[in-house]
């Protein structure tokens, strides 16, 4: 009896030294092995009580076990040490003050807002400054004030989403109306350019969309001609898309501006040549425009005979499309930061 106990003892110190002692996760398992594992002492001795006496082996079993159930709980222990030991030393590899910080994710402008600012400061150093209007308009100013009275044909180009129970109020359909907000704030002389979003009920499609943004523009002074349009526009065109670009005019209809026309600009991509963006033609359709209609001048209460205006209007989608030959429109709406981040 007393010689197993002694034994048990002996093997218990000895364990228990190695196991606390161990400096190391490769160690501590070496400690494991030799005395809790498959060939370790501990099975060793419990496969030897078959040679003690009888009466001794149910003792000799008793302490074995307990000494194995001690050193696994004190190798849990140690092997919880060692892993916290090991991350904070890891902690302290991985806080390396000289590598470089990881740079911040930075947004970017919406090409439709980066296409909208190009605009207006080209215009901006022509001597407009921007103007904004609400998007609901009144039937007053998106149709009447402009030239179209209620039973004209126009309205049809110019429909719009009506609102229920409002029958005086509309989503606006162009930018147009905020020309008339302007001139009823001031009086002549006058420049302005007005960005913003419109609303027409139209099917989406690749270049058609029910909301879209335009930016409009406003001249009125004594003396404005036709020639102060073209040279204005024919400015923005080469400072929009490049000194080479050629600008035409081709006359047109627009309800408040007479004489009006359409400004095509050169293609920027085969030099007026022909190819698939314009469609073969060498040109492309970038804006309306025209002399601001007496009728117009008449519903703010400026004098026709004393002035004269020109206006223009263009799709600012369209127009960033052209740039840069952006063949879907849908794309400036779904963003989707994969398109939104070439820009
Ligand atoms: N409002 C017109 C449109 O939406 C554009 C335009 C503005 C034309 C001003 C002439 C003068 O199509």
């Amino acid at each position: 009896m007393a010689r197993i106990e002694t034994t048990v003892e002996k093997l218990r110190q000895r364990a228990r030294e190695e196991i606390l002692s161990a400096s190391d996760q490769d160690a501590l398992e070496e400690a494991r092995v030799a005395y809790l594992g498959r060939r370790g002492k501990i099975r060793e001795l419990l496969g030897n009580i078959s040679e003690l006496p009888e009466n001794e082996r149910p003792k000799a079993g008793q302490l074995l076990n307990e000494l194995k159930n001690e050193l696994a709980h004190l190798h849990e222990k140690r092997a919880a040490e060692l892993r916290e030991g090991a991350g904070e030393a890891a902690g302290e590899a991985a806080l390396d003050v000289t590598l470089p910080g990881r740079p911040a994710h930075l947004g970017k402008r919406h090409p439709v807002t980066r296409t909208i600012n190009e605009i207006t400061d080209i215009f901006a150093r022509m001597g407009f400054c921007a103007v904004y209007g609400p998007e609901v308009e009144t039937v007053h100013n998106n149709f009447e004030c402009l030239n179209m009275p209620l039973d004209h044909p126009s309205r049809d180009a110019f429909d719009t989403f009506f609102i229920r129970g409002r029958p005086d109020l509309v989503l606006r359909s162009h930018t147009s109306p905020v020309q008339i907000r302007a001139m009823q704030r001031q009086e002549p002389p006058l420049r302005v350019v007005v960005p913003g979003r419109t609303y027409r009920p139209d099917t989406v499609d690749a270049t058609h969309s029910f909301m879209f943004n335009q930016v409009e523009g406003l001249a009125v002074d004594e003396d404005i001609s036709m020639a102060d349009l073209k040279y204005c526009l024919d400015r923005f065109a080469k400072a929009y898309y490049g000194g080479r670009a050629e600008t035409r005019f081709r006359p047109h209809y627009f309800p408040f501006t007479e004489p009006s026309a359409e400004m095509d600009v050169s293609c920027i991509f085969c030099d007026g040549r022909g190819c698939r963006v314009c469609g073969g033609t060498g040109w492309v359709e970038v804006l309306g425009c025209g002399m601001v209609h007496p009728n117009v001048f008449r519903s703010v209460g400026y004098d026709p005979e004393k002035y004269t205006g020109f206006a223009f209007g263009m799709g600012v989608e369209r127009l960033c499309m052209l740039k840069h030959q952006i063949e879907d429109m849908r794309l400036f709406y779904e963003n989707d930061v994969r398109f939104l981040s070439q820009f």
